[in-house]
């Protein structure tokens, strides 16, 4: 049975990284792909933004199959079994539908049977938000092990004749476990905001209950994104430093003490901008955006995962996540890295036990849904039997 009352845990508990793990579609669209698309250059995107490609998905791929493959990774590195985790949490604007949550699907993929499962939207800032959401519930005493997801299939609503937005996005998932434990470090302090008169900057128009889809809002094309270019870039190099410093401050600490800059990953010519204002080597701030584009919320967990994989990350190195976007939204976290690396590869038979145990998983939820068909059925001819009977009575 899911959802079954969690072990409380120790108030006041830290939440540490203890797993993470990404995906990427194997497919790559580069910039001059793009060109063959819109009228744009190599040389204009590369200038105006550092994206080299993107990776899109492709036929049958969809958030939810990017989250899995990112949650399975972060579960192994933590050497974690799914029904240990007590929430699942997945930050995105591109779910896979309105409802239910994709977090649920994810629940269901994993065998995270004592998860709670919700999807959070809050632009590229989601996956900061859900940290630290994740994080407060861990220090209220809730839950000892929780996943947070970013994830996107942004090619899915991108308006691929718009030159003004097709070239900047990509597809991608990162994940990340939290544990609960009373070691020092872990998540320090985060600070979470927004700004909804910004709503217009950065929108999907139509498929809710605003404009709900129609003939009209297709011919519109009203479901893919709109974006101000020039006014969010406005907004992201004056926000990106001042959530930094605020965080930092909350924490603390001071810009010095940051040994990595994990920002969201959008133009690198925001990422300069914040790195002058801080006043920091742009060294300091990580990016992979050439390869990725930006991803929205995966964007973070994508570069803390290549972060970590590239020996960039220490122990007891203070990190500082910070994003923003569609709302307006803006997230900075600083944290304390408290786990030794590179971490012990788990050995491989525990790996078969896991695929295994993943096939089992979707092998019962088909025979949960296949179950609950023949129940609804079985009910219904007990409900009309029951009719006929009261009938011939003549009650
Ligand atoms: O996750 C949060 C999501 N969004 C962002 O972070 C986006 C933030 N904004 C940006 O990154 C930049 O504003 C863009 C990359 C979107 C645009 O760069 P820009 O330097 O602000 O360009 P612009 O919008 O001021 O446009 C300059 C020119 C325009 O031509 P005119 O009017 O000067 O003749 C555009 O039509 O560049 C033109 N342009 C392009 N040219 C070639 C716009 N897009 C393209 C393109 N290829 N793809």
């Amino acid at each position: 049975m899911n959802g079954l009352a969690t072990e409380k845990v120790a108030n006041g508990s830290r939440a540490h990284i203890v797993g993470w793990g990404m995906a990427v579609p194997e497919r790559v669209l580069d910039n001059h792909g793009l060109s063959a698309l819109v009228d744009t250059s190599d040389e204009w995107i590369r200038q105006r933004t550092g994206i080299v490609e993107r990776h899109i998905a492709g036929d049958g791929e969809t958030t939810l199959s990017l989250s899995l493959r990112a949650a399975q990774s972060a579960l192994e590195v933590a050497n974690l079994d799914p029904a240990q985790l007590d929430l699942v949490v997945v930050a995105t604007v591109t779910p896979d539908y309105a409802f239910p949550a994709t977090a649920c699907l994810l629940q269901d993929a994993l065998g995270a049977e004592h998860a709670a499962a919700f999807d959070l939207s809050a632009g590229c800032s989601g996956f900061v938000y859900g940290l630290s959401v994740a994080a407060d519930l861990i220090a209220a005493g809730n839950y000892r092990h929780c996943l947070v997801v970013g994830a996107e299939t942004l090619s899915r609503i991108t308006d691929w004749s718009d030159r003004n937005t097709c070239v900047l996005f990509g597809d991608g998932a990162g994940a990340v476990i939290l544990e609960a434990n009373g070691a020092s470090g872990g998540i320090l302090s985060s600070v979470l905001g927004a700004d909804g008169s910004g709503k217009d900057l950065l929108i999907l128009p139509a498929g809710g209950s605003a404009q709900p889809a129609s003939a009209e809002t297709v011919q519109a094309r009203q479901h893919t994104v709109q974006m101000d270019g020039r006014q969010v870039f406005r907004f992201a190099t004056r926000i990106m430093p001042d959530a930094s410093r605020q965080v930092l401050s909350q924490a603390g600490l001071a810009v010095e003490d940051v040994s990595l800059i994990i920002p969201h990953q959008a133009n690198d010519r925001i990422l300069q901008s914040a790195a002058r204002s801080l006043g920091i080597e742009e060294t300091r701030i990580y990016s992979n955006l050439s390869r990725y584009g930006n991803t929205s919320s995966a964007s973070i967990p994508m570069a803390l995962c290549e972060a970590i994989e590239q020996d960039l990350v220490k122990r007891d190195d203070i990190l500082l996540l910070t994003g923003f976007g569609a709302g307006l939204t803006w997230a900075a976290m600083v944290l304390r890295w408290s786990l030794p690396l590179p971490v012990p590869v788990p050995p491989r038979r525990m790996t078969f036990w896991r695929n295994l145990r993943y096939r089992w998983v979707q092998l019962r939820s088909r025979w949960r849904r296949f179950w609950r068909r023949v129940d609804a059925h079985l009910f219904q001819i007990l409900y009309d039997a029951e009719g006929r009977r009261k009938r011939g009575k003549g009650d």
